[in-house]
């Protein structure tokens, strides 16, 4: 059983993981209509990827006694100066997620809870 902490710090990485895939789409679709097709592919596919997480998350915080939820989401950007204006997006938007599953994963050493602490390594 998860504490109400935890579920919460879960829970919002649900909805990181879930903006993350929608962030990754949206680029992949501006890259599909300007011309970049291979950077289009890569991105819907970095798209399906954030999916899989946020779904890995879901089972494993409702298989553990707890209860995971959407939230609202912000619209994702849907126009880009260029490529390299993107995968600068990218890298930083990679980072931020980074940084959020690292303070995941201090929030489970603070509650003792190192089962969730590996799942998420
Ligand atoms: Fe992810």
């Amino acid at each position: 059983m998860v504490t109400k902490i935890i579920e919460k710090a879960i829970n919002e990485q649900i909805r990181k993981e879930e903006h993350s895939s929608r962030i990754y789409l949206s680029m992949a679709s501006w890259c599909q209509v300007n011309g970049f097709q291979g950077a289009a592919e890569w991105l819907y596919a970095q798209a399906d990827e954030e999916r899989m997480h946020e779904l890995k998350f879901i089972h494993y915080l409702n298989d553990r006694g707890g209860n995971a939820h959407l939230s609202d989401l912000e619209k994702p950007a849907t126009k880009f100066k260029a490529l390299l204006d993107v995968f600068q997006q990218v890298l930083k938007h990679e980072e931020y997620i980074s940084t959020s599953i690292n303070e995941v994963y201090a929030v489970c050493i603070k509650q003792n809870d190192y089962s969730t602490g590996n799942f998420l390594q």
